[in-house]
């Protein structure tokens, strides 16, 4: 028996939610048509059964952390579509607002897929289309050209009941067409959660790179947990606490008119709220009285919470090895 890929399924959105929408109805005739294909399967999605408040997840979508159910609930039911046909009507020359903001709560689960949107209005609709064509291309949606316009005076049957005329039935089957070949393109690789938070932790080492270079304490201060410990390079054994670990920031500092800080071969691992790094760095740079210091490379491991989206260090500590037979720093290794 030969193995046979599984069917792309496509999501028909019902972007309207007011009770006498003809959102359902223009949806029913989309999902007819397609049931006559083969070669994908179609769902209607109705946002009357994902009731959304307005936005209310704390962190953006683009992290992928859902804190409320109804995200997770929708986050799904978009997730296990290969493809949409988005049906909108025009409100005040737009998408209704209901439909921007199911949008809106969403990301990884819409990228890379492709799009195609039929739309209904006294005008076709179209100036809707124009901006949800954009806000779909803007999350890298792939819209396609085709697309299906319904005018309320000459498609509806005194203006309440569409009747569909075979050019717009057409048009579907083009529209239809474009947005199933293209499930099957090489979508561009949407980074997991995993990846994304690995990324974020980056930026957190660059932005605390950026802050030594500047001299910037405040900017420093915005990276470290309050209750930090640090093993830094230099005494004490331990600094504790935010204003420990700035103080000796602070008594660097005086040393330098121009720091230079270098990073190499930052490895972060991310497990939910915690992560950890290893990195190399380099702290060099001119004195206050103009000489040019090359410094040292030295052995930094971080750890980290992620504390109101932020990755903050939690524990840092600095080394370099040692020569076992003096006991003495070895200071000229490069990474
Ligand atoms: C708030 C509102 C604003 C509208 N603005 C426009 C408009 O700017 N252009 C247009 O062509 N039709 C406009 N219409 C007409 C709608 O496109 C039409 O009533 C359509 O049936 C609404 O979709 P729905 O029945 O699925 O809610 C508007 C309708 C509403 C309710």
């Amino acid at each position: 028996m030969t193995a046979t890929a599984a069917k792309r399924r496509i999501g028909i959105l019902i972007g309207s939610t007011r009770p006498g929408r003809k959102g359902a109805q223009v949806a029913r005739w989309v999902q007819e048509r397609a049931a006559r294909r083969g070669d994908a399967e179609f769902e209607v999605i109705d946002l009357l059964d994902h009731p959304l408040p307005h936005l209310d997840e704390p962190l953006p979508a683009l992290t992928g952390r859902y804190e409320h159910a109804h995200t997770r609930a929708w986050s799904e039911t978009v997730a296990r579509c290969d493809g949409f046909v988005m049906v909108t009507p025009e409100y005040n020359a737009s998408i209704p607002g209901v439909l921007k903001n199911a949008v809106d709560y969403l990301h990884a689960e819409w990228t890379g897929k492709p799009v195609g949107f039929v739309s209904y209005g006294v005008r076709g609709g179209v100036h809707a289309v124009r901006q949800l064509r954009a806000l779909c291309e803007l999350l890298t949606m792939r819209a396609v050209a085709p697309q299906v316009s319904f005018f309320l005076h000459t498609d509806f049957k005194d203006r309440t009941t569409l009747e569909p005329g075979d050019e717009h039935a057409t048009a579907l089957d083009a529209l239809l067409d474009h947005v199933v070949a293209r499930t099957t393109d090489e979508r561009p690789p949407t980074p997991t959660r995993r990846e994304a938070d690995e990324a974020a932790v980056r930026r957190s080492v660059d932005a605390l790179a950026a802050a030594i270079r500047a001299k910037d304490l405040d900017g420093l201060r915005r990276r470290y947990a309050t209750d930090a410990v640090s093993f830094d390079i230099d005494p004490p054994l331990q600094h504790v606490g935010i204003d420990a670990k700035l103080k000796n920031w602070a008594n660097v500092f005086t040393y330098f008119k121009n720091p230079a800080y270098e990073v190499r071969d930052l490895t972060p691992t991310v497990a939910d709220d915690l992560a950890y790094a290893h990195a190399f760095g380099r702290l060099s740079g001119t004195l206050a009285d103009g000489t040019q210091v090359d410094g040292m490379w030295v052995r930094a491991t971080l750890c980290f919470r992620r504390t109101d989206g932020e990755w903050l260090i939690t524990h840092d500590h600095v080394s370099v090895p040692l020569d076992i037979r003096d006991g003495k720093g070895v200071v000229d290794l490069e990474p």
